[in-house]
């Protein structure tokens, strides 16, 4: 199945709406998202202990319904390794506390419109025929760094590799002749300094917005857990070292195929809206 077809045009691959239209692969094909998201669980079973021990801190509701959201849940399967922890983790706690009880969980999958929803739910069934941790699911479709739930409705949020992906691209990287300008570049890879700096404004504000619309949607003494890529404080390269730089898609190997694409005339630019935040953010 291709992921939902939402008209592009030019003007979206160059503009602040980016976001609308960038999405992962849907479908279950070799180049989908769901069969090429290992590095991701990679990073979420190393980080699985601090997420368990992070849950064993949450002040224990009394409400019987625990509400859980994924926030950037992509089409699968990491989302559902992920909830799956968070119900069998709080599920344990509450029993060992409360004797288990009618406790019910409520999962809401959330990821922009533009994400394949019918491949993770259609992944979710048949996972949750088999399953015996079954919490009942919803999707939300928006963007994070908006209000996505009512006020002081979530117990516990996560977010997992999602918050590299900025709000938008930076206006000011694509004012033509301006100092911050990116000359038609695709990221900050290797981009001056005037043009790090509107980047990583961007990624303030977007953080920001973030934290404060958490704030307002979840319920005092729940988890917000955020695992997201870093790079040292100071260092002026998005990635760690000389050889991921050396691995990373988008260096000048995709900078010279997105020239050409502009060249041939589909696209006016192209830029991406990634950004690996250095630890002191
Ligand atoms: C690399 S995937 C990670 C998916 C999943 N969390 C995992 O660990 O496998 C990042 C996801 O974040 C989503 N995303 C990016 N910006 C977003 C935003 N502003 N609001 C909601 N989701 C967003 C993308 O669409 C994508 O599905």
């Amino acid at each position: 199945m291709e992921s939902p077809s939402l008209p592009v045009t030019a003007k979206d691959w160059t503009s602040t709406s980016l976001h609308r239209v960038l999405c992962m692969q849907g479908g279950e094909g070799d180049v989908s998202y769901v069969n090429n998201s290992d590095c991701q669980a990679l990073a979420i079973t190393l980080c699985k202990p601090i997420l368990i021990s992070s849950l064993q801190s949450i002040k224990l509701f009394t409400s019987p319904i625990i509400r859980i959201a994924d926030l950037g849940c992509a089409t699968g399967s990491n989302t559902f390794d992920t909830v799956d922890t968070v119900v069998e983790t709080l599920r344990q706690l509450f029993t060992t506390v409360y004797g288990g009880g009618s406790l019910e969980f409520e999962a809401f999958f959330c990821d922009l419109p533009s994400n394949d929803f019918n491949m993770l739910f259609r992944l979710l069934s048949e996972k949750q025929k088999v399953d015996s941790s079954k919490y009942f699911a919803g999707g939300v479709a928006g963007s994070f760094y908006d209000r996505l739930f009512p006020r002081g409705t979530i117990h516990v949020a996560v977010s997992l590799s999602a918050l590299h992906w900025l709000s938008q691209i930076p206006e000011k990287v694509l004012e033509k002749g301006s100092r911050t300008w990116n000359k038609g570049r695709t990221w900050i890879e290797g981009a001056k300094k005037e043009v790090v700096d509107a980047y990583t404004e961007q990624s303030d504000k977007d953080l920001d917005d973030f934290l404060k619309c958490r704030k307002e949607e979840m319920v005092e003494g729940g988890v917000l857990f955020v695992l997201m890529g870093g790079r040292p404080s100071g260092s002026s390269s998005q990635f760690g070292d000389q050889d991921t730089r050396a691995k990373h898609p988008f260096t000048t190997t995709m900078e010279q195929a997105w020239q050409d694409l502009i060249d041939e005339g589909p696209f006016l630019a192209f830029a991406l809206i990634n950004l690996v935040r250095g630890f002191d953010r």
